[in-house]
C-alpha cells in the first residue's frame, strides 16, 4: 500500500536498497580477493618513514563471515516483508494490518465490558459509574482535543455540557453526531444582504434577537433583510437543528460574540466539521460516549449509582 500518487519514490527506494546491498557484497568480495603474501615477519613488504611497516592482518574469517550473514539476512527480510519501496513482504505483513488486528484483538477482549449497556437506554447508561469513567476517558482521549477536557469546547467548538444543540441533543441525535460526523455549513451571505452597511444592519439585528448591547437604528433597518437568513435560523432567529444553524437568540456564540464577529460570519459563511467516528470507534463505544455526552447535561436516569 502506498500514499504516493506515482511509481517513482517507491522505485527510488528499492534503487537505492539493491544498489546499497550490491555495492556490500562487491566491496566484500573485491577486498576479499586480493591475497598479500606475507613476509616472513608477516608484513606486506611496504616500509615507510624509514621503519614504519604494514602488517599483515587480514578481517578474520569469522568477521568476513558476519558480513556474508547480514547481506544474506537483509536480502531474506526483503523477502519476506515490506522493504523495498512499495512492494509488500511475502508474508503479506504490514504495520498498519498489525495495528488494526491488534485494535480488533483488543476490542473483541472488551466486547463482554461493553455488552451490559448495549441493552439498556442510553439515558440510563449515563447513570452508571463504570459506563461514565469509560465514557470519560474515550472522550479525554478522543473528543477533548477539540471540545477540552472539560467538554465545554471553544471557538468553533461546541459546547457539550449545555442544552444548546446544534443538530440535537437526544440520545439518538448525539449517536448519530458521533457516528456520522457532521458538517455545519453557513454560505457567505454578503451578496444576498446588500450592501456593507446593510450587513452591518442585518448583525445587529441578529445582536438585537439576544437582548445584546445594539445600535437599534441600524436593527430596525436590518430586520426586513433577516428574511434571507429566516430560512436557516428561523423567522425569530431560533435555528434550525436539521441544518445544523445556530440559534441566534441566545446569548451562546459558537463563532465569537459581538457586531465584528457576526459581520464576519455574514461575509465569509463558515464551514465547521466535526469528524466522523465510525472508522475508528465501535458501535459499543460510540454509544457509552454518547450516553457520557448527554449526561453532561441532562440529570441521567439513574440506577446503580444514586444516592437513595
Ligand atoms: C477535530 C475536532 C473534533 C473532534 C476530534 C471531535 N469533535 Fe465533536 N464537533 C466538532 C465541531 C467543529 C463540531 C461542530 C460542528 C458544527 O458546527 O456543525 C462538533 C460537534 C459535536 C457535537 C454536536 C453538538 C451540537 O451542539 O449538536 C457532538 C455531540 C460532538 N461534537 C461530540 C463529539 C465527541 C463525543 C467526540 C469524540 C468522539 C468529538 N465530538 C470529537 C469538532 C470535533
Ligand atoms: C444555508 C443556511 C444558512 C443561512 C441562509 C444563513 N446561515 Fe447563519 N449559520 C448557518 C449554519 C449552519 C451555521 C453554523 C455554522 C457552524 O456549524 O459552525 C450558521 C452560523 C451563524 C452564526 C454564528 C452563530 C454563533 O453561535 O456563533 C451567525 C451569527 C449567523 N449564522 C448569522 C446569519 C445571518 C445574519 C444570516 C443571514 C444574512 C445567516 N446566518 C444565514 C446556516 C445559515
Amino acid at each position: 500500500m502506498s500514499d504516493f500518487i506515482s511509481d517513482f519514490w517507491s522505485n527510488y527506494v528499492i534503487a537505492a536498497t539493491v544498489l546499497s546491498i550490491l555495492g556490500c557484497a562487491i566491496l566484500l568480495w573485491l577486498t576479499g580477493r586480493k591475497r598479500v603474501v606475507a613476509d616472513a615477519d608477516n608484513t606486506t613488504g611496504h616500509v615507510w618513514d624509514g621503519d614504519l611497516r604494514e602488517a599483515n592482518n587480514p578481517l578474520p574469517l569469522w568477521w568476513v563471515g558476519l558480513f556474508v550473514i547480514t547481506i544474506v539476512f537483509a536480502v531474506g527480510y526483503l523477502v519476506f516483508f515490506p522493504g523495498l519501496g512499495g512492494t509488500q513482504g511475502r508474508l503479506g505483513w504490514s504495520a498498519a494490518g498489525a495495528y488494526q488486528a491488534e485494535v480488533q484483538k483488543a476490542n473483541a477482549e472488551l466486547a463482554p465490558v461493553y455488552a451490559r449497556f448495549a441493552q439498556a437506554p442510553v439515558e440510563q447508561v449515563a447513570g452508571d459509574p463504570a459506563a461514565h469513567a469509560i465514557g470519560e476517558r474515550l472522550f479525554m482521549n478522543n473528543c477533548a482535543q477539540c471540545h477540552g477536557s472539560d467538554a465545554r469546547g471553544s471557538k468553533g467548538f461546541p459546547n457539550l455540557t449545555d442544552k444548546d444543540w446544534l443538530h440535537g441533543g437526544t440520545p439518538e441525535k448525539i449517536i448519530e453526531t458521533i457516528t456520522l460526523g457532521r458538517v455545519g455549513t453557513m454560505p457567505p451571505m454578503a451578496a444576498a444582504v446588500g450592501s456593507a452597511d446593510d450587513v452591518k444592519n442585518v448583525a445587529n439585528y441578529v445582536l438585537s434577537l439576544s437582548g445584546s448591547p445594539h445600535d437599534s437604528v441600524r436593527a430596525g433597518l436590518g430586520k426586513p433583510r433577516f428574511a434571507v437568513c429566516a430560512a436557516c435560523h428561523g423567522a425569530d432567529g431560533s435555528g434550525n437543528q436539521a441544518l445544523g444553524a445556530p440559534r441566534l437568540n441566545d446569548n451562546i456564540w459558537l463563532h465569537g460574540y459581538g457586531e465584528a464577529a457576526i459581520v464576519a460570519m455574514i461575509n465569509n459563511g463558515k464551514q465547521n466539521v466535526m469528524p466522523a467516528q465510525q472508522d475508528r470507534l465501535t458501535e459499543a463505544q460510540i454509544r457509552v460516549l454518547a450516553a457520557y455526552v448527554w449526561g453532561l447535561s441532562n440529570v441521567p436516569a439513574t440506577t446503580a449509582s444514586a444516592k437513595p
